[in-house]
């Protein structure tokens, strides 16, 4: 393992930064107890970190500063992306989404379709990766209740232009949702002036925690039915789930390990430089390892032409190779960690014709990638597409 090159970041970052691994340790044994349950010290201590966490993303994200409460936690993105979909649409709506979505959107909508009779219309995306604005709002009725995009791609890496969806959203009067899985910590976000109504995000990826924390973020002027209900550690008497925020979306226990750990990424950002130095740095590599990659005879990289307005994840096959095998090459005889397959969003591989070679390799470089890390994915690919041309190599197992 210590040889291995982990360019798998668009799935998790990994490593964490070491304060990471330290406070979250060092939290766990020190206040690892059930915040807001209980009035002993070491719990006030906890829920201190907490509400502390909730007004530091809710300024990173630019929610409502003077509505923390509304930044709530839970799992992960799919977690809180079912509670947007499921809290917004009722029987009969419209909602328009896109093809870049992740399946954590489109089967939660796919359900509502089913079982609901909620219509959904899927926006595509140009040759460049990018959904039209004016797409969006050709697509809006006067029964859509909801917009829900994928910001970032965890496919292509492109990054929409939400602002202006934002925008034309504002003005129609139709609630707008981010998905942003895949951006927040590397691009910058503002709910506020780019028009996002409610946010869900993750903590694993780019924001730098541990796996199992994630939320959303919900603007006062929006809400969103709750369909879960449980304890919260407040008026327990109460027999339904509480309306208020943070309790209206939050349910039981919460995750104090995953909220040290996001507590402890958000200084470390900070001390990096932030959002958009940690992006140029990320960038950098990718601009290197795309370059290379485009001059490799049998090469094929998908919407990354420009860089502008991209993340640092990149995804390419090599013709004659299923990306199953090429994703074992690089693998074994690479020690290269990638993703191959269709990355959990069938309808970009579908758009692209890419099914029927079971997806794409995916290359997504983190903050702790190096130049050294690139110049070895290059040189591995390399050789994987000189032994593919000669016909050394040829597919027989495929990825799922
Ligand atoms: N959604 C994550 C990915 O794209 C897991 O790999």
């Amino acid at each position: 393992m210590n040889n291995l090159i982990y360019m798998d970041n668009a799935a998790t970052s990994w490593p964490k930064p070491e304060s990471v691994y330290k406070y979250m340790i060092d939290f766990y044994r020190q206040c690892g107890v059930n915040p807001g349950r209980s009035g002993f010290d070491m719990a006030i201590e906890a829920g201190n970190i907490l509400e502390d966490l909730r007004g530091r993303l809710t300024r990173f994200l630019g929610g409502d500063e003077t509505a923390p409460e509304r930044l709530c936690f839970g799992y992960n993105a799919t977690d809180s992306l079912n509670l947007i979909i499921q809290g917004i649409l009722v029987e009969s709506d419209h909602v328009v989404t896109t093809n870049l979505e992740h399946n954590s959107v489109i089967r939660p909508i796919n359900h509502l379709v089913r079982d609901a009779g909620v219509v959904a219309t899927y926006v595509p995306f140009n040759g460049q990766g990018f959904v039209d604005p004016d797409d969006i709002r050709k697509a809006i009725t006067k029964n859509t209740k909801l917009v829900i995009v994928n910001h970032g791609s965890n496919v292509l890496g492109t990054v929409q232009p939400v602002s202006e969806i934002g925008a034309i959203c504002k003005e129609l009067g139709v609630t707008f949702a981010v998905d942003a899985s895949q951006t927040a910590g590397v691009i910058p976000i503002d709910m506020n002036s780019m028009n996002i109504d409610v946010l869900a995000f993750t903590g694993h990826k780019s924001l730098m925690g541990s796996t199992g924390i994630g939320g959303l973020c919900v603007r006062k002027h929006v809400d969103l039915r709750h369909s879960r209900s449980g304890g919260t550690g407040v008026r327990s008497a109460y027999p339904y789930h509480l309306d208020e925020y943070p309790y209206r979306m939050e349910y039981g226990t919460p995750n104090m390990v995953g909220v040290a750990s996001l507590w402890a990424a958000q200084e470390w950002i900070e001390e990096e430089g932030g959002v958009v130095a940690i992006h140029r740095r990320e960038m950098e590599l990718t601009r290197k390892l795309v370059d290379s990659f485009r001059k490799i005879d049998g090469v094929i990289t998908y919407c990354c032409d420009s860089l502008e307005n991209h993340l640092s994840t990149v995804t390419m096959n090599v013709e004659g190779l299923e990306a199953g095998d090429v994703g074992i090459m690089l693998d074994v005889e690479h020690d290269i960690a990638t993703r191959t397959g269709l990355h959990c969003a069938p309808l970009v591989h579908e758009q692209l014709d890419l099914t029927k070679i079971h997806g794409g390799v995916r290359f997504a470089i983190g903050p702790f990638n190096t130049e050294e890390h690139v110049d070895k994915a290059i040189a591995a690919v390399t050789e994987i597409a000189s032994l593919a041309r000669d016909r050394k190599v040829v597919s027989g197992a495929g990825s799922k």
